[in-house]
């Protein structure tokens, strides 16, 4: 339980925390980080008379997650962002253990969000099939503030044949009608997404399910459904999947099925899934569509139950990716870093092979790549490709993260933008993508192979 009352009386404890972080030397420049406290999952996003809004899980008050509420932050721009007052606070009994994840529709002028109440009864419960409510609430708002919490849906509503797993709802319009995506965990341990239909975004029934024919996973969590340049994609993250050499080397995993859906006929074709990223912090990414019609993917910069650590004793933990901008090419998700981080870019200098940049927050592009190379990013921090392998190798600065590979047959570009503890680096125009936490105290960067051009990087702003 975490209510705006508690949150407001424990001024001076974020004013020590906000002092705290400000002396972090791995503080980030290019992301959104909470003001204190936690971040996970991104929720709500949306585009909102004239803003941006973004809401995330969020612990303000224990950097090592405690009660989670929703914070928010809305910016014009991406790049100047202003923090609001939190959004949802876990203050009433059906979401007194957490306000989690869930996402934004608008409609005649108004956000409708939607998000999961996370209960815990007290006693003795596996709180996989017994001890737990998720609760399906919604808000509607003008992003500031709302009247009630309104419950749409409980774990009656559910199919029988679930556990009490079943959360982050996500609404998509078709032919008039709205869908909600919940994610699922059935009793026989399946991971699925469950679709239930609306006329009125009011009342939702059960309509049918999305599921492999094979196993993949216990549980998938944050689903998202949207057309993206004529197909239909499906994100999600599916957890307890085997690890394999190439693939699924994380925890938990984030990624998409192509998804041809027939809602009416109940029916879907579901193609292979494919990962979003293969570095050691991405999950829970959630998409919206703005304006200009871009369908815009941020995630979180962060892994659950993940065994390494890092030097956190600064009371802030975890941040966004940088905005991503989706394509659909080739039967292929491609992900763009949004193009008003160009707006930061300060000058450009010529990195020559052979030389070194010692910069910490920049944007590294590299073209018309041929064949093996091997990048130092960071003094303990490599990038090689060889034999058709993409290798990202880390040294002791990363706190117990080590490698993690791509299988990629051709590299012919590189898009590398290095945070003061981050990196994420766009292979092949957004082909595929790599972010990880990262706290070297060295920073050089140089290859021996090819030019780099560099930008170094302006930070985004927060008021
Ligand atoms: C994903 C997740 C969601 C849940 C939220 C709780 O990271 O586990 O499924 O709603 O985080 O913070």
């Amino acid at each position: 339980m975490l209510d705006k009352k508690t949150y407001q009386n424990a001024i001076e404890k974020r004013e020590k925390m906000k002092a705290n972080v400000a002396t972090d030397p791995f503080l980030l420049d290019l992301h959104v980080y909470p003001e204190t406290g936690w971040l996970n999952d991104p929720n709500g996003l949306c585009y909102f008379a004239g803003l941006y809004h973004f809401y995330f899980q969020y612990s303000p008050l224990d950097a090592k997650r405690g009660d989670i509420i929703w914070g928010h932050v809305s910016s014009p721009d991406f790049i100047s962002y202003k923090r609001q007052d939190p959004f949802i606070f876990a203050d009433s009994p059906l979401d007194k253990d957490g306000a989690y994840s869930g996402s934004a529709f608008i409609k005649d002028g108004k956000i409708n969000f939607f998000y999961t109440g996370n209960v815990k009864h007290e006693g003795y419960f596996d709180y996989i099939t017994a001890g737990r409510d998720h609760n399906t609430i919604k808000i509607i708002s003008d992003a500031y503030s709302y009247d009630e919490k309104i419950l749409v849906m409980d774990h009656d509503d559910y199919p029988s044949d679930m556990t009490r797993h079943i959360r982050d709802p996500k609404i998509y319009e078709k032919d008039g009608a709205y869908y909600m995506f919940l994610g699922a965990r059935s009793l026989s341990d399946k991971g699925m997404v469950l679709i239930f239909k609306s006329q009125d975004l009011k009342k939702f029934t059960y309509h049918m399910r999305v599921e492999t024919p094979y196993d993949f996973g216990y549980m998938w969590e944050c689903p998202d459904y949207f057309d993206l340049d004529g197909q239909g994609i499906l994100i999600c993250c599916p957890q307890g999947l085997e690890s394999e050499e190439y693939t699924y080397q994380n925890i938990y995993q984030a990624g998409y099925f192509p998804l041809d859906l027939d809602l009416e006929n109940k029916t879907y074709k579901l193609g292979d899934f494919v990962e979003l990223d293969y570095g050691f912090d991405f999950y829970a990414p959630q998409t919206f569509e703005d304006p200009e019609g871009r369908r815009i993917l941020i995630g979180w910069m962060g892994m659950p139950d993940a065994a390494y650590t890092n030097p956190t004793d600064h009371d802030w933990q975890h941040a966004f990716t940088i905005p991503r901008v989706l394509s659909f090419v080739n039967g292929k998700v491609y992900q763009k870093p949004i193009g008003e981080y160009q707006k930061l870019r300060e000058s450009e200098i010529s990195l020559e092979k052979g030389t070194s940049y010692q910069g910490k927050v920049f944007e590294a592009v590299a073209e018309n790549i041929r064949g093996d190379f091997s990048i130092n990013i960071r003094k303990d921090v490599t990038l090689s490709y060889e034999n058709g392998i993409l290798i990202l190798d880390m040294g002791d600065s990363s706190y117990g993260r080590k490698t993690r590979m791509i299988k990629i047959s051709k590299i012919e570009k590189l898009e590398i933008f290095s945070d003061k503890s981050s990196l994420e680096i766009f292979i092949n125009d957004g082909e595929k993508v790599m972010t990880t936490r990262v706290y070297s105290e060295k920073y050089a960067f140089s290859t021996n192979d090819f030019d780099f051009k560099i930008h170094p990087l302006n930070p985004i702003t927060f008021e």
